[in-house]
Order: C-alpha cells, then structure tokens, then sequence
C-alpha cells in the first residue's frame, strides 16, 4: 500500500482501547505494572507468567476495578506453553493486537573466564529464545487478524558493554537484533515490533542485583538523574510503542535509562 498522506491521529484518551494485550513476566515488577497500566487505557489484557497464584490475583484485582484481564500460566522457554498462551488470548478475547514481551532473568555476572556456561544457557533460554517463541507466536496469531504491535524488553545492558554483564548483556543485544528483523520481516504487514531498554529499575530483579539499601543508593548515585526508576516508567514507555502514537515507529530500541547511555 501506498500511504502518502495518512490522516491525523484523533486525541485519545483511552489508547489501548479494546486492543488485545498479552504481557509476560507479567506476575512482578514492569509486567506487572504494565498489565495494570494498559487494562486503565481500556486493554482486554490477557497476563501470562510462571507463578498461578500471583497472575491470577492480578487479573481478579483489575476485574474489581472494571478492568478487563485474564491470567494464563506461561514459562517463556518452553514453546508448548508460549503457544498455548496466544492461544488462550485469542479463544477468550478472539485477536491478538499487541504483546508486551517481557519476562526476563537477570544474574550471571562474573568476568568471562569465570561466568557460569549453566547460567548462560538459562539466561539465553529466557531473554532470547523466549522472546524469539513469544514473537514467532504472537506474529502468527496477528497475521490472521491485520496486524498489531510488539514491544520487547531490553537493557541498558543491551545498548552499552559493562563489566562482568557479558551473558545479560549479550542476550539483550540479540533481542535486539530479533527486534529490528522482526521490524523489517512485518513492516508492511501492519505489525510494528521496538523495544525498551530499561535502566536501573526497582523490582525483584533489582533488588536480588542489589540486595542492600547501600548498594541501590550507591548505584542510583550512579545515575545522572540520581535514582533508579520505577516500574511505571517503563509501564509508560510500552504503552507508547504499543499505542497508535507510535504509528510510525519500528525496529527501535528506545531507551529508558535516565540518561545513561547519553555518557
Ligand atoms: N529492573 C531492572 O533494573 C531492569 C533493567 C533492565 C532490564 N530489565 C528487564 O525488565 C524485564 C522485567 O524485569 P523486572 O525488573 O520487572 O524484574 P522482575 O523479576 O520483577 O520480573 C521478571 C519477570 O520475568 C518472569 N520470568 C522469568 N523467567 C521466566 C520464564 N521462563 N517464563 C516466564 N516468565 C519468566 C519472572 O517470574 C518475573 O515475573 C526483564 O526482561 C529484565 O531483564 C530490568
């Protein structure tokens, strides 16, 4: 299709509107912010994680506020259950527009010659090839329906090198690389794919990195905004590049760092 001149965009103020939304790792943290977030801007959300108790809560506790939410049982590195999830989200809401991808595992830090080869298989298992299911999977379910968006969760570790990061960091830099092909591969299918790359942010990811109050207030005083951010920020930064406001975004890696990587 030629586009040459594509309408203004009405102002919205629910910009998810009626929009499917899958968000894994929802069950903690930035998915957990984030399924809260887009179900407020009028998303069926449909919140996948490994922990049952804590999903389902989470979407019993939006559908008391007159939000729309459904939990599904998913683990990012087995494609049974990556499939089953977009399954799911298309039996009880019948589409899928948009998919938060990002369910992650942090750890592994250790300078190269003692890293852990275990733990980088795990890690890759989650932050890579459970990105590249979840998209294989979704992509499929959006094709059928026109088209959607994807936004995957990078790093600041994906966008700069740091010391004893090199397992986080390579399988943040290669999601990377699955998000601008996946950008390419669709972008004139209708499906736009970016990614955040989150900075320092408060979570139990965060807080097993830094497991003292002096460690987090030494690294925020790290920072050139001097804190560390909260999950809404990047609740935020998703909703944007899921949203039609990002029309005409794609193959991004937008960072969400306080300034970090401006250094
Ligand atoms: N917190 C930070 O400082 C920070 C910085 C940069 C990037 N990130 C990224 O943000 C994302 C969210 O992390 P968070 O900070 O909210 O931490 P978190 O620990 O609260 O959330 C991570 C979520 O991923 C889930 N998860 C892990 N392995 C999984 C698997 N196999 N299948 C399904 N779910 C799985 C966890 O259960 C958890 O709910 C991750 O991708 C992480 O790499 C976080």
């Amino acid at each position: 299709m030629t586009y040459l001149n594509p309408p203004p965009l009405a102002f919205h103020a629910n910009r998810l509107e009626n929009r499917v939304i899958l968000v894994t790792g929802a069950s903690s943290g930035i998915g957990a912010a984030a399924a809260r977030l887009f179900a407020a801007e009028g998303a069926k959300v449909v919140a996948a994680a490994r922990r049952a108790e804590r999903i389902t809560a989470l979407a019993d506790e939006l559908k008391v506020e007159g939000r729309r939410a459904e939990a599904v049982v998913c683990d990012v590195t087995d494609e049974g259950s990556v499939a089953e999830a977009v399954r799911f989200a298309v039996q009880t809401y019948g589409r899928l527009d948009g998919a938060f991808n990002n369910a992650g595992a942090g750890g592994g830090h250790a300078p190269m010659h003692k890293a852990d080869t275990g733990m980088f298989d795990h890690i890759m298992a989650v932050n890579l090839r459970g990105v590249f299911l979840c998209m294989k999977h979704e992509i499929a379910a959006m094709l059928e329906t026109g088209g959607g968006a994807i936004v995957n969760t990078s790093s600041i570790g994906g966008l700069v090198g740091g010391a004893e990061n090199g397992i986080y960091a390579a399988s943040k830099w290669g999601l990377a690389g699955l998000t601008k092909c996946a950008a390419l591969d669709y972008a004139r299918l209708n499906i736009r794919v970016n990614a955040i790359a989150p900075g320092p942010t408060r979570s139990e990811m965060f807080d097993r990195w830094m497991p003292t109050e002096e460690a987090r207030a030494g690294l925020a005083a790290r920072t050139p905004m001097n804190y560390v951010a909260h999950p809404d920020d990047m609740a935020r930064a998703a909703l944007f590049l899921l949203s039609d406001e990002s029309r005409w975004t794609t193959g991004t890696v937008f960072p969400c760092e306080g300034g970090i990587s401006a250094g």
